[in-house]
């Protein structure tokens, strides 16, 4: 199988569950519009980095893929949650996403609110149901996303963001923005991963050490995209930082050096997880390097 093809593979099973999973925690026979709202948003559309990831490390460490995939869709879901908040008029003010108005457009303000909110909370119900799991691996699961998402982690970072807008940042405040917004979810991803996978500590620390480099290399290319590529590329506003007078890695490097930076970095990610994996790292390995050559 090609990179592609395995990337691929590993979306569908993915997109699978996610739609198994919304069904359990999003009725489609209920009148409602936050559930509409919430499956507007979640299951058409996204690159599914994060599921990808998680499922890719449970299967290099031989874990049950069936939790893996459940544990994929649960962060698929609290990441799409973290989106339709970002882009509220009082966050980010960005009108479209994933090529299509963004959830608050297309449903006002307070069902996008609160479609986020169902969000966040169905990726918990979805952890801690996974089937075939021992108690404490749900529960493991659970206690990884919420320390990643909460008010040490992802919230913190977008308090960060939101803060850089009318002040400047030092590299290393960024640095810290970028750790927190967007490389806790992606650490936490590929945790679970191995927690599917009952790994032995240390192999949960090394790909955590991993998803953390290459979530900074993720969000540094983001800064570049939203100068570089167009809004129809992107599917969501280019120039948005810009606009918003946001402190990111190109108004403080440039894109040049903010390129050299993510490639150094990405480098020695891809050192780092092949010397503990060896050749059962190679999708992780071609992964990182796809990541830092995305142009969406
Ligand atoms: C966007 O994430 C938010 C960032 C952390 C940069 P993605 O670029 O993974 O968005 P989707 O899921 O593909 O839409
Ligand atoms: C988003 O960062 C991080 C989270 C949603 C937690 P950005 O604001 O840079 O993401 P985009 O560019 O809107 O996708
Ligand atoms: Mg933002
Ligand atoms: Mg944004
Ligand atoms: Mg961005």
């Amino acid at each position: 199988m090609t990179y592609e093809e395995r990337y691929d593979s590993y979306r569908k099973q993915a997109q699978h569950a996610l739609e198994r999973t919304a069904f359990e925690v999003f009725h489609k026979d209920r009148d409602s519009r936050v559930a509409q709202a919430a499956r507007y948003s979640l299951l058409d559309g996204g690159k599914r980095v994060r599921a990808v990831l998680c499922l890719a490390v449970c299967e290099m460490l031989c874990g049950d893929m069936e939790l893996a995939a459940r544990y994929a869709a649960a962060v698929e879901m609290l990441h799409c949650y973290s989106l339709i908040h970002d882009d509220l008029p009082c966050m980010d003010n960005d009108d479209f996403r994933r090529g299509k108005p963004s959830c608050h457009k297309a449903y006002g303000e307070a069902t996008a609110l609160l479609a986020g909110d169902a969000l966040l909370t169905a990726a918990f119900e979805v952890l801690s149901t996974g089937n075939g799991a021992h108690a404490n691996q749900n529960a493991l699961a659970c206690s990884v996303l919420a320390r990643a998402a909460g008010a040490r982690g992802m919230i913190y970072g977008q308090e960060l963001d939101l803060h850089y807008e009318t002040a400047a940042a030092t590299e290393k405040q960024l640095r810290e923005v970028h750790r927190n917004k967007t490389g806790m979810l992606i650490a936490a991803a590929a945790q679970l991963g191995a927690v599917a996978a009952n790994a032995f500590d240390s192999d949960r620390q090394s790909v955590e050490k991993f998803a953390f480099d290459i979530g900074l290399v993720f969000q540094m290319v983001d800064d570049v995209l939203d100068v570089s590529a167009t809004t129809q590329e992107l599917g969501k506003p280019a120039h948005s930082d810009e606009e918003s007078g946001k402190t990111t890695f190109v108004t403080l490097f440039g894109v040049d050096e903010t390129m050299r930076m993510a490639d150094e970095l990405t480098m020695q990610a891809v050192r780092q997880i092949s010397e503990k994996f060896g050749e059962k790292s190679d999708f992780l390995q071609a992964f990182a390097r796809s990541l830092v050559r995305r142009g969406n």
